[in-house]
Order: C-alpha cells, then sequence, then structure tokens
C-alpha cells in the first residue's frame, strides 16, 4: 500500500516538478550560451496565452463550453499549464528588475505545484472511487459511462472540494499579480 503510494503518486509527482525545475534551468543556460536571452523574454507572452487557452478545461468542467471530452481538457490544462509555467519561467529568467513580476513569478510557482497536488489527490480520488467500479456495472452501465461517472465521483470527492478551497484562490491571487504585471508593461510601452 506504501510502495504503491510511492510509485503510482508521489513519485509521479516529484518527477513532474523536477522536470519542470531542470527544463527552466537547462532552457535558461541554452538562452545564456546562445545569445539568445530576447528570445525568452518574449516567451513570457505564449506561456501567458498557453495558461489562458488551458483554463477551458474550467469552462468545459462546468458545462459553459459542451463539447470534447472533459477527462482530455483535463489532460489538455495539465499539459498546457505546465509548459505554460516553463516559458514564462524562461521569461522571468534571473533577471531582476522589479518586484511585482517577481511576485507573479511565486504565485505562478505555488499555483503549479497546488495544481500538481490537485492531480495526485484526483488520482487516489479515482482510485478510491474505482473500488466501487461493480456497484456501477451492477447498474448496467457501458464501459464509457462508467468512466464518465467515475471522473465526476471522484472530482466531487471531499477531498477535492476541500483541495479546490486552497487551489482556487492562489490562482486568483496569481491572477491578479499577473495582471498587474502586464498592465505595467503595457503602460511603459504607451499602449495605455
Ligand atoms: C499556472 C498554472 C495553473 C493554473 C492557473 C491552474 C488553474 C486551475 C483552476 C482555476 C482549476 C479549477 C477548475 C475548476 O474547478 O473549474 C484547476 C484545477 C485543476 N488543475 Fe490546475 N492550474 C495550474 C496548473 C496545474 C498543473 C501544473 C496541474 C497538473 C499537472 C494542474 C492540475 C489540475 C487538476 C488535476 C485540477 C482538478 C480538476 C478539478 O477538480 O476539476 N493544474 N486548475
Amino acid at each position: 500500500m506504501t510502495s504503491a503510494l510511492w510509485y503510482r503518486h508521489i513519485l509521479p509527482f516529484t518527477l513532474l516538478l523536477g522536470l519542470l525545475a531542470v527544463a527552466t534551468l537547462a532552457g535558461d543556460w541554452l538562452l545564456h550560451r546562445f545569445d539568445l536571452v530576447w528570445v525568452g523574454r518574449y516567451l513570457g507572452i505564449p506561456g501567458t496565452l498557453l495558461i489562458i487557452g488551458s483554463l477551458f478545461y474550467s469552462l468545459r468542467k462546468r458545462k459553459i463550453i459542451t463539447s470534447g471530452n472533459v477527462k482530455s481538457w483535463l489532460s489538455m490544462h495539465e499539459v498546457g499549464t505546465w509548459l505554460g509555467s516553463l516559458m514564462v519561467l524562461l521569461h522571468a529568467g534571473i533577471h531582476f528588475n522589479a518586484i511585482l513580476p517577481w511576485l507573479a513569478t511565486v504565485a505562478m510557482g505555488v499555483n503549479v505545484i497546488s495544481g500538481m497536488v490537485g492531480k495526485l489527490l484526483l488520482a487516489r480520488s479515482r482510485e478510491h472511487v474505482l473500488g466501487q467500479r461493480d456497484h456501477y456495472q451492477l447498474r448496467g452501465l457501458s464501459k464509457d459511462e462508467v468512466e464518465r461517472a467515475v471522473f465526476w465521483d471522484a472530482v466531487t470527492l471531499d477531498a477535492m472540494t476541500k483541495w479546490r478551497k486552497i487551489h482556487i484562490p492562489i490562482f486568483i491571487v496569481f491572477a491578479v499579480l499577473a495582471l498587474g504585471h502586464i498592465i505595467s508593461i503595457f503602460l511603459f510601452w504607451g499602449w495605455i
């Protein structure tokens, strides 16, 4: 049981986070090595757009949009925010010019780690719900319907609801700080 927790949950979580750190350091090193720091600077724009695009998962989950499989939307959210955050981290680099962008970067880091904790919790919730799979099959549901029911049960489990009470405020802090940073850049460019 304990080793399953390690291999199936804690290890993937550590790898996902470690890979983000390694990719950031390696990317930053490469940008400096090949004199491409200016390219890194512009990665903030596609990175932000990717993170915003990934939030469409929330719209699908809340049925504001109805097309596509909700589980695929969640995978898109996980990959999109991971990649978008990597771009934003490369954009931030190790250049210190102002406090606001750094606060936004720290909030994003906390947000990403919290997202990964959510992924771990959701996998655990799914296993818990799957323990009751027979119960669903007895009700004569198809495999597809069972999968869908398991997803919605897992996502509404108490642990997930509690986690969202922390994750969503973290996201709001990050969004406000990032917006402040973006507005100040637009002011600096004379766009507003
Ligand atoms: C910039 C980074 C991120 C932002 C802004 C963000 C934002 C959000 C928001 C707002 C939700 C709530 C959706 C809802 O209930 O409508 C959410 C849920 C979730 N996120 Fe993220 N997230 C980020 C990174 C990540 C990462 C890196 C992962 C995993 C690799 C992840 C995995 C999840 C999971 C599993 C859920 C829960 C599914 C659910 O309860 O509906 N997130 N995220």
